[in-house]
């Protein structure tokens, strides 16, 4: 059995949106302690509240990618009151799953976005 889901490795050969958004109205960043990884998020909100764009830099794991690709997927042209109940397990399930000591890999995803939502309302 194939240890990865084929929407993982795509994700991870071919991830969506990534980048820096200059002008972001959000920015988070997080990491994890064990392995090292650390994922960076940056949202375009516009008036009505919704992400417009979104981009992401992650320096970690293919899993760890593949996730924050999905993410980002997930969420863009959504209002941030939906990006706010994102879970990881969501995210996992888009990827057609992940191993269970890949599962944080996903969590940083969920994460990443939390935070970056925090700074977009810590600055209205
Ligand atoms: Fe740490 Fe994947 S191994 S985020």
């Amino acid at each position: 059995m194939a240890l990865y889901s084929e929407k993982v490795m795509e994700h991870f050969r071919n991830p969506r949106n990534v980048g820096v958004i200059e002008d972001a109205d959000g920015v988070g960043e997080v990491g994890n302690a064990k392995c090292g990884d650390i994922m960076k998020m940056y949202l375009k909100i516009n008036d009505d509240e919704i992400i417009e764009d979104v981009k992401f830099e992650t320096f970690g794991c293919g899993s760890a990618i593949a996730s924050s690709s999905m993410a980002t997927e997930l969420i863009k042209g959504k209002p941030v009151s939906e990006a706010m109940k994102l879970t990881n397990a969501a995210v996992a399930e888009a990827l057609d799953g992940l191993p269970d000591y890949k599962m944080h890999c996903s969590v940083l995803a969920e994460e990443a976005i939390k935070s970056a939502l925090d700074d977009y309302y810590s600055r209205k």
